[in-house]
């Protein structure tokens, strides 16, 4: 079975756990896309709910497909999130990034009562680090704060998109740095974010309650303890 049937799997069997009523924070990702288009068919059948998108690609998936939408603003406090990840610890911290969505999904997933994660197996580390770590940084001294990132040990790549600076959906730009094994995750997200340019950093501590992994033939569901 390939990696995409996994992720569908775990995508759709966290649909499952949408009611009636709640506003439902929707990540971003290939994972989080069948959570979404299973939303979508969920509404289509009488569900209920209000969402509130983490990028402008989640924004119009979701329109399409006919889920009431809403702003952060409107609603500050969200009952469920559902999201995918780059790359799962055993204590549920996470990498995120990879699509670039990470500022609006850290936002998000703080205000969420509740965060489901949603991944294929092959997402599972035993510690983070594997995956580059995405930074957002604003533009401007986008150079120097590269630099003070590579003082924390990293070798830090400027994200580019058809030889160009790749552009958040907020302005920004994102530099991915290799740090290879991440020791001590909490820690390491409270230095990047010490450094001046630096807007949000895609290390998730302690913000996961559950992660859906999608297997072979079958979801299996890790709990925070
Ligand atoms: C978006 O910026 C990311 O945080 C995604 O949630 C993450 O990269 C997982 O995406 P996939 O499900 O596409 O691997």
């Amino acid at each position: 079975m390939d990696v995409e049937t996994m992720k569908k799997l775990a995508g759709e069997k966290a649909a499952e756990r949408v009611k009636d009523g709640m506003v439902v924070g929707l990540g971003t990702g290939s994972t989080v896309k069948y959570t979404i288009l299973k939303l979508g068919e969920m509404v289509s059948n009488g569900l209920d709910i209000i969402g509130i998108p983490t990028s402008k690609n989640t924004e119009k998936l979701a329109q399409s497909l006919g889920i009431k939408l809403a702003s952060i603003n409107d609603y500050p406090e969200i009952d469920l999130t559902i999201d995918g990840a780059d790359e799962v610890d055993p204590n549920l911290n996470l990498i995120k990034g990879g699509g670039g969505a990470l500022l609006r999904e850290k936002i998000v997933a703080h205000a969420s009562k509740y965060e489901i994660i949603v991944v294929d197996e092959g997402k599972l580390k035993d510690h983070l680090g594997g995956f580059p770590l995405p930074v957002e940084v604003v533009q401007f001294g986008w150079k120097r704060t590269k630099l003070c990132l590579e003082k924390l040990g990293c070798k830090a790549m400027l994200r580019t998109k058809g030889g160009a600076p790749y552009i958040t959906d907020n302005g920004n730009y994102i530099l991915d740095c290799k740090f290879g094994t991440i020791e001590n995750p909490a820690e390491l997200e409270k230095r990047i974010d010490e450094i001046p340019g630096v807007v949000e950093v895609g290390l998730f501590v302690n913000l996961a309650d559950e992660v859906y992994i999608g297997k072979k033939d079958c979801v299996k569901i890790m709990r925070k303890i």
